[in-house]
């Protein structure tokens, strides 16, 4: 069982002597214990992108395919989100993804595993590995998809249908945008409606990196 003692040492204890690039990183994340979820995961998924990316994309946790393959966003969540950028217009050669927590929570159900959410602990301890994420590549804008990445980077009172599709300044002056995680679109009664708002939003974006 996680200890809700919140004594972990946080990924902080992990980061390299240069934060500053991200194949160090990325090395470095993958032997992060910072938290109890790296135990019954496969592997850390950490982002995928280039460090010269304009727009940072930021969602929960990897799911079940991305823990298995170990990259972000390539299960069905990642299908919706390529349909949206590109319905969007947004260029994905110049996106970054990643999420704030880099192992799968999950439940066993036989076989299966379920997805959990992570808890306030576990974004907390997993957060250093974003915020370097994030001055290494010095985007022009951080899209935060749904409620996880929302809180980590605005803190706790961010709600996704109160904030999303305004574009904001994070505590660190990083400019961001919420908008919904493809997950919420795929699990809508109107998928077709979540779907449009998500590319709504996604427009917002794309006019960002226009300039
Ligand atoms: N959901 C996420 O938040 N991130 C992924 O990488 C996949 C699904
Ligand atoms: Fe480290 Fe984050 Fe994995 Fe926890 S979830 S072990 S903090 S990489």
């Amino acid at each position: 069982m996680p200890r809700r003692d919140a004594d972990w040492p946080t990924a902080a204890a992990f980061l390299p002597d240069d934060p500053s690039d991200l194949d160090r990183l990325r090395e470095a994340a993958a032997g992060c214990r910072g938290c109890p979820l790296w135990e019954p995961a496969t592997q850390t998924v950490f982002g995928r992108g280039g460090a010269s990316a304009r727009l940072v994309l930021v969602g929960e946790q990897p799911g079940d395919v991305e823990d298995t393959r170990g990259l972000p966003f390539v299960g069905p969540a990642g299908r919706e989100l390529v349909a949206a950028l590109d319905e969007a217009e947004v260029d994905r050669s110049d996106v970054y993804v990643t999420n704030a927590v880099k192992h799968f929570k999950f439940r066993a159900q036989g076989k299966r595993r379920i997805h959990a959410s992570p808890d306030t602990l576990e974004v907390h301890a997993c957060t250093p590995w974003l915020t370097a994420e994030l001055a290494a590549v010095q985007p022009e804008l951080v899209v935060l998809l749904g409620a996880t990445a929302g809180k980590a980077l605005l803190g706790p009172s961010f709600r996704v249908t109160a904030d999303r599709g305004k574009l904001l300044e994070a505590p660190g002056g990083q400019q961001v945008l919420a908008t919904l995680h493809p997950s919420a679109v795929l699990r809508a009664d109107d998928r077709q409606a979540a779907h449009d708002g998500l590319v709504a939003d996604l427009r917002i974006a794309a006019e960002v990196l226009r300039g």
